[in-house]
């Protein structure tokens, strides 16, 4: 191989690199959601969970995210791995949020989860659990934390 026929071969294996890892980076990011959410207010927002994360917690929030929550369980609309493409959710706009997305779900502060799910976000789909306690809500934090983890 001549030294220029090198060069060529060389610069290509660079270009394809680089669109391999642009390709990738894009996908990554292809989850994002456009939030519509309103911030929670004041400390809160960026309130850490207080509960120790144990596998008891993670299993309580699990049931409850599953089947126990009042109205309505969030699998139904979050879906079974969290992605937000639950059985209801189709054609919903905005789309329940995917907290399967680790590139978005690390930007949201525990406060600010604990606050949606307590209030809702208006004119969404996403419903207040004002029939959760505290306590509850941060076991579901936890669950669907394990998301994107
Ligand atoms: C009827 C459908 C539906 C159900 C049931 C539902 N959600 Fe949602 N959820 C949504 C939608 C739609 C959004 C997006 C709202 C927005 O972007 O403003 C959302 C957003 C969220 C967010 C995003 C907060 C943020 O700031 O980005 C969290 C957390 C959440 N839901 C948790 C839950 C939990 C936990 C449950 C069950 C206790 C639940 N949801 C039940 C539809 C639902």
């Amino acid at each position: 191989m001549n030294s220029f026929s090198r060069f060529i071969y060389l610069s290509a294996i660079v270009i394809v690199a680089f669109l391999f890892l642009t390709a990738h980076l894009a996908l990554a990011d292809d989850c994002v959601q456009k939030r519509m959410t309103p911030q929670a207010p004041g400390d809160l927002y960026k309130q850490t969970n207080p509960l120790e994360v144990t596998p008891e917690i993670i299993a309580a929030g699990e049931k409850l995210y599953i089947k126990g929550a009042k109205p309505l369980a969030c699998i139904q609309c979050h879906g079974a791995k969290g992605e937000g493409d639950g059985k209801m959710a189709k054609g919903m706009k905005p789309n329940p949020r995917n907290f399967a997305c680790k590139v978005m779900m690390q930007d949201i502060p525990d406060g600010q989860l604990f606050w949606v799910i307590k209030n809702g976000s208006k004119g969404t789909g996403m419903m207040g659990f004002k029939t959760l306690k505290d306590d509850q809500i941060w076991q579901v934090v936890s669950y669907i934390r394990q998301f994107s983890n």
